[in-house]
């Protein structure tokens, strides 16, 4: 983690109230992972003091440019909104764990609702490059929300849902999932905390739908040897969730963005924002 001066280098709003932002931050793009965050102070003269997290939508490690994709939700949000090419903003980062994906997997299907692309988009990238296959589910609630196909790498199936049917599959982004739960080796996802709830229900059902076996191992360990909230274990993991929280510090110190695992509270900025679907005691409240 550091803290680093970050240059804007281009803005554009992509979708209604929705901004693609790219900053010349080299370190940065030299470090982070998919699934990681960052933590951002608007300059001094903005008048405003709170750090802001965002996920890393892409990173281009030649060029050394990330970028973030955000909603303006209120006045930091707005203000960076109406930022300018050379601004620079105050970055902390990277933040938090990211997705683990097993060195097995092949097939890597990725599910995202409304804004939770952001949190999965740095993903796609990666596992193209180590040769995986990627599907990308994404849900909205009509056309006009829907991610652009142009702002994705080519060789991504993207297939859509909308809750208006006005593009794509009409419903819900997990009615989609059933036909992809036997190709696919491991699931990751990012969105509402209904729709991760779902996964997290649909994955728990997976082995016994597919029809898998699991056997023991001699000396009694087991697949799920590995300590809960590891890599290890999140490596194994069919399903991996990023969840998002309203965050204050974003270091593990405000305990302002807990929520319940099932081994106890959890710090969604230390522990996560990335857990197996299994770690999460889904339904109850924080
Ligand atoms: S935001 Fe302060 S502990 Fe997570």
């Amino acid at each position: 983690m550091r803290l680093l001066d970050a240059e804007l280098i281009s803005s554009r709003e992509i979708l209604p109230a929705q901004w693609l932002q790219a900053y010349h931050a080299p370190s940065l793009a030299g470090s982070v992972r998919a699934g990681q965050f960052i933590h951002v102070r608007t300059p001094d003269y903005s008048g405003l003091v709170l750090r802001r997290p965002f996920s890393v939508n892409t990173v281009d490690r030649a060029t050394g440019t990330v970028t973030i994709h955000f909603r303006v939700t209120g006045k930091g949000t707005e203000w960076m909104s109406r930022a300018r090419q050379g601004e620079r903003l105050d970055i902390l980062g990277p933040l938090g764990r990211p997705f683990e994906v097993n060195p097995r997997t092949r097939h890597v299907l990725l599910v995202a609702g409304g804004l939770g692309m952001a949190g999965v988009r740095a993903l796609a990238d990666e596992a193209l490059e180590a040769g995986r296959r990627v599907t990308l589910l994404f849900g909205a609630a009509s056309a006009a929300e829907v991610y652009p196909t142009s702002l994705l790498p080519d060789e991504v199936e993207y297939v859509v849902a909308t809750d208006d049917g006005s593009l794509g599959h009409r419903g819900y982004v997990t009615d989609l999932v059933a036909d992809y739960e036997a190709w696919a080796d491991q699931a990751f996802a990012c969105g509402p905390e209904p729709m991760l709830a779902t996964l997290a229900r649909l994955a728990r059902g997976r082995d016994e739908r597919l029809g898998v076996a699991h056997l023991g191992r001699k000396g009694g360990r087991t697949r799920s040897s590995a300590a809960s909230g590891s890599a290890q274990a999140r490596r194994r993991a069919w399903l991996q969730v990023s969840m998002e929280q309203n965050m204050g510090c974003a270091v593990g110190a405000c305990l302002g963005c807990v929520i319940h695992g099932v081994d106890g509270p959890v710090r969604v900025c230390r522990e996560g924002p990335v857990f197996a679907a299994e770690e999460i005691a889904w339904g109850e409240p924080a």
